[in-house]
C-alpha cells in the first residue's frame, strides 16, 4: 500500500514552490536559514527544472540538486520533489517539434512558456518516463525526500491536442469505449446533418468546423483528452513507486478553479496517493473566501473525505488576473487556516522567494523582493508558528452537513455550443446554491451523483443537465429512503452521450421530482420574472423559466408575470419517506435562502441563526479530538458558542461558553473529552 502522507513529515505542510535554480547558490543557504526562522516543513522543488537536469539528449547533471536536497535536509525540511515534466527542454522539442500540441484551428504552439505538451506523443512519453525513472533511481533513498510531485497542473493551459497522433489515439479510445463504429454513431446521433461514419479512421479530433460541430464527439474528446493526460500520470506515477516504494506520489489539482475544467477529478482523486490542491483567489469582486472554502470542500470531496494537502496559494496579490489587490492585513492566516479547517493538511505556498525574472515577477511570495523587513514577511512567520501549534490536528477529518452533487462530465457537456440560452452558466448556479448553504452554515460536502447520499440529510443539485439514468435512480432511492432533494432548472436533461433523456425533460428526474418541463422559456438579457408563495411573499427569477407541468408534485411557488404567468415556479413532491423540490428559474441570493430554509425544515436541518454572517465554523474530529475552528472573515468582533469548554491552540487560552472571534481573526478550539 502507497503511503498516503509526506514521508517524514511529523507537523502540518508550511512551504512552497522552491525554485533555487533562479538564484546563484550563494543564496540557498539563506534561503534555508529563513526557512528554518519562518517554520518551513516542505518544499516542492525541481517542478521546472528539466532543462537543467538534462541539459541535451542523455547528459545529466544531477549535481546541483544533490547540494540542494542535501542541503535541506540538513535545514530539517522535507521535499516534494517534482519530476520536470510539465515542460520538456527546448532540445526536445527541437528534434521532436510535432510534441508541441495543435489547436483545434491547425495552430501549432511554440516553445517559450510552459505546458506546451501532446499527451498522446510518443516521444514526449519517452522522455517523460526517461526523467522521471532517473530521478526515482537517484533520489528513492534520499533522506530528504518526502513526496513526488508529478508535473504541474495537469490540464492548464493546454489540455486537449488535435494532432494526428491524437487523432489515431482517439479512434483507439472509441473502439475500446464503443466496440464498433456502429454503436459510436448510434452514441453521437451522427444521423442528424448526415455525419454517419463508415470506418473508424473516418473519424478526426473535433477540429474547427464552419459551425457548431457533433456535440458527443467534442465531450468524448474532453473524456479522450482527460484519460489521456491521466494515462501519462499513472505512467510516471508506477515508475516512482516501483523505485521509491514507500515515497507517495501526488500531483497538483486545481479543484475549483473553471479554467481548469478540463479534468475529471473524481477519477484523478482515485489514481494519486494523496490529494494536493492550488488555489487562488479570484478577485472579481465576489466573496473570495466563500469560493475558498468551496475549493476546499471540493478537494476534501475528491479525496473521499480524508485529508489533503493545499500544495499552492499565495501570500498576496496574484499576477495573472486583469487586477491583482494584495490581500489584506491578516487574510492570508485566514485563507489558510480556512483551508486546514476544511480538511488540508497544512498551507504552502506559490512560491518561496519572489522572482527577479520571468513571467511571475510580481507574483507575491514568501520572502517578497523587499526581503524580510516586510509585512508579507512577518506574516509568513507568524503564519508557521500558528501551524506549528495545530500539529495534532493531523489525520482528522472535516464534518460536513449537506451534499451537493458536482460532476465533471455535465460541467464538459454544459459547455458544448448550441443552448437554450447562453446567460445560463451552471458554475455560477453552483456558486450561488453553495453561497447560500455557506450562509447557512452548512459544511458541504461534494459528491459525484451516482455515489452513496444516504449520510446527508440534504442533497442539492445546482445545475446538473447531464445525468445517467442510474443517478436519477440514485436520488430517486436517495429521497424515498428519506432524503430531501433540491433540484435546479436545466437539471437532468441529457445522458452520458449528451442525447435527450426518452420522453419529456428532464428524463432522469421526471420521477423523482414528479413533474415534467414541457418548454425551456429563457428570458432576455436583464428581463426579471415575479414569483409568488403560498404565504404571499415574492421573489424575482431572471435569466430561465420553463413551463411546468406538476403531475405528482404540489406546486408551491408560482410565476406571476411573463409567459408562463400562473404556472408552477417552484414545486415539492413528496416521494416515500423524502421530499424533492424543484426550481425552475434563477433565484437571487434572497431567494435561494428562502428555498434552502423550506428544504432544511422538510431535512430537520436546525437553522444556525446564532452564528453570525461571515463567521465561518467548522469542525475536525478524529482521535486526537474534535476541533472547532471558528474564522471571522467579517469587519466586527463575533462570538460563537462552544458546545463544550476546550483549549484555544492559538492563543494558548481556554475557551467556554461563547467564544470572542475578533474581527479578522482565527481561533481554534480543541474541546474537552
Ligand atoms: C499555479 C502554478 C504555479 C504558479 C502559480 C501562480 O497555477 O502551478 O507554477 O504559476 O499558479 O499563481
Amino acid at each position: 500500500m502507497p503511503e498516503t502522507s509526506p514521508k517524514g513529515l511529523t507537523r502540518l505542510a508550511f512551504g512552497g514552490d522552491y525554485n533555487p535554480e533562479q538564484w546563484p547558490e550563494s543564496v540557498w543557504r539563506e534561503d534555508v536559514r529563513l526557512m528554518r526562522e519562518a517554520g518551513v516543513t516542505m518544499v516542492s522543488a525541481g517542478i521546472f527544472s528539466w532543462a537543467l537536469l538534462e541539459p541535451a539528449r542523455g547528459e545529466y547533471d544531477f549535481g546541483w540538486l544533490d547540494r540542494l536536497l542535501d542541503l535541506l535536509h540538513e535545514g530539517g525540511i522535507r521535499v516534494d520533489l517534482g519530476t520536470p515534466t510539465v515542460v520538456p527542454p527546448v532540445w526536445f522539442y527541437r528534434e521532436h517539434p510535432e510534441a508541441l500540441p495543435l489547436a483545434a484551428d491547425g495552430t501549432r504552439y511554440e516553445f517559450g512558456s510552459r505546458g506546451a505538451i501532446c499527451h498522446s506523443n510518443a516521444d514526449y512519453r519517452a522522455a517523460a518516463a526517461n526523467i522521471t525513472t532517473r530521478l526515482a533511481e537517484r533520489y528513492a533513498d534520499h533522506p530528504a525526500l518526502a513526496m513526488w510531485h508529478v508535473h504541474n497542473e495537469y490540464g492548464v493551459p493546454v489540455s486537449a491536442c488535435y494532432c494526428d497522433s491524437c487523432a489515431a489515439h482517439f479512434r483507439r479510445w472509441l473502439a475500446t469505449a464503443y466496440g464498433t463504429v456502429e454503436a459510436v454513431n448510434e452514441a453521437w446521433g451522427t444521423a442528424f446533418w448526415g455525419q454517419r461514419y463508415t470506418a473508424f479512421e473516418q473519424i478526426n479530433p473535433p477540429r474547427t468546423t464552419p459551425t457548431v460541430g457533433n456535440p458527443a464527439q467534442a465531450l468524448d474528446y474532453k473524456r479522450f483528452a482527460d484519460a489521456t493526460m491521466r494515462e501519462n500520470f499513472v505512467r510516471e506515477r508506477d515508475i516512482l513507486h516501483r523505485l521509491a516504494p514507500g515515497v507517495p506520489v501526488t500531483t497538483n489539482f486545481m479543484t475549483a478553479l473553471s479554467q481548469c475544467d478540463s479534468v475529471d477529478y473524481w477519477a484523478w482523486g482515485r489514481e494519486v496517493d494523496i490529494v494536493t490542491n492550488d488555489h487562488y483567489l479570484i478577485t472579481d469582486g465576489r466573496r473570495t473566501h466563500v469560493n475558498l472554502a468551496m475549493a476546499a470542500d471540493l478537494t476534501r470531496s475528491v479525496a473521499g473525505g480524508a485529508p489533503w494537502i493545499l500544495l499552492e496559494h499565495s501570500t498576496s496579490g496574484v499576477n495573472w488576473q486583469p487586477r491583482n489587490p494584495a490581500k489584506a492585513p491578516g487574510q492570508m492566516a485566514r485563507n489558510s487556516l480556512a483551508h486546514v479547517a476544511r480538511g488540508s493538511e497544512g498551507a504552502m505556498f506559490f512560491q518561496w522567494r519572489q522572482s527577479r525574472r520571468g513571467a511571475e515577477k510580481f507574483h507575491s511570495a514568501m520572502l517578497p523582493h523587499g526581503g524580510t523587513d516586510t509585512r508579507v514577511w512577518r506574516e509568513v512567520v507568524e503564519l508557521g508558528a500558528s501551524l506549528d501549534s495545530l500539529s495534532t490536528i493531523r489525520s482528522t477529518r472535516t464534518q460536513a452537513d449537506v451534499a451537493v452533487l458536482w460532476d465533471w462530465h455535465s460541467w464538459w457537456a454544459q459547455t458544448l455550443d448550441w443552448r437554450p440560452s447562453e446567460d445560463h452558466d451552471p458554475r455560477e448556479r453552483a456558486d450561488a446554491f453553495y453561497e447560500a448553504l455557506y450562509d447557512r452554515h452548512l459544511t458541504v460536502d461534494f459528491a459525484h451523483p451516482e455515489a452513496d447520499l444516504s449520510a446527508y440529510p440534504l442533497v442539492v443539485v445546482p445545475a446538473l443537465y447531464l445525468m445517467t439514468e442510474a443517478a436519477g435512480n440514485n436520488l430517486k432511492e436517495y429521497v424515498e429512503n428519506g432524503g430531501t432533494l433540491v433540484v435546479s432548472y436545466f437539471s437532468g436533461i441529457v445522458d452520458e452521450h449528451d442525447s435527450v433523456h426518452e420522453g419529456a425533460c428532464p428524463g432522469a428526474l421526471r420521477d423523482v421530482l414528479g413533474l415534467t418541463v414541457e418548454e425551456f422559456s429563457p428570458l432576455l438579457k436583464g428581463d426579471t420574472v415575479r414569483i409568488t408563495g403560498p404565504d404571499g411573499s415574492e421573489l424575482t427569477g431572471d435569466v430561465w423559466t420553463e413551463f411546468v407541468v406538476p403531475r405528482e408534485a404540489e406546486t408551491v411557488w408560482t410565476y406571476a408575470d411573463g409567459l408562463t404567468a400562473h404556472r408552477p415556479a417552484v414545486t415539492r413532491h413528496r416521494l416515500g419517506e423524502g421530499t424533492a423540490w424543484y426550481v425552475s428559474t434563477r433565484l437571487d441570493a434572497h431567494g435561494l435562502d428562502a428555498l434552502l430554509g423550506w428544504a432544511a425544515e422538510d431535512a430537520r436541518i436546525a437553522p444556525r441563526a446564532d452564528l453570525p454572517h461571515d463567521v465561518e465554523v467548522v469542525r475536525r474530529a478524529g482521535e486526537s479530538g474534535t476541533y472547532l475552528f471558528a474564522i471571522n472573515h467579517s469587519p466586527s468582533d463575533a462570538k460563537v458558542p462552544l458546545e463544550a469548554p476546550g483549549t484555544e491552540l492559538l492563543t494558548g487560552e481556554r475557551a467556554a461558553g461563547r467564544l470572542e472571534v475578533p474581527a479578522g481573526a482565527v481561533r481554534v478550539v480543541r474541546l474537552d473529552g
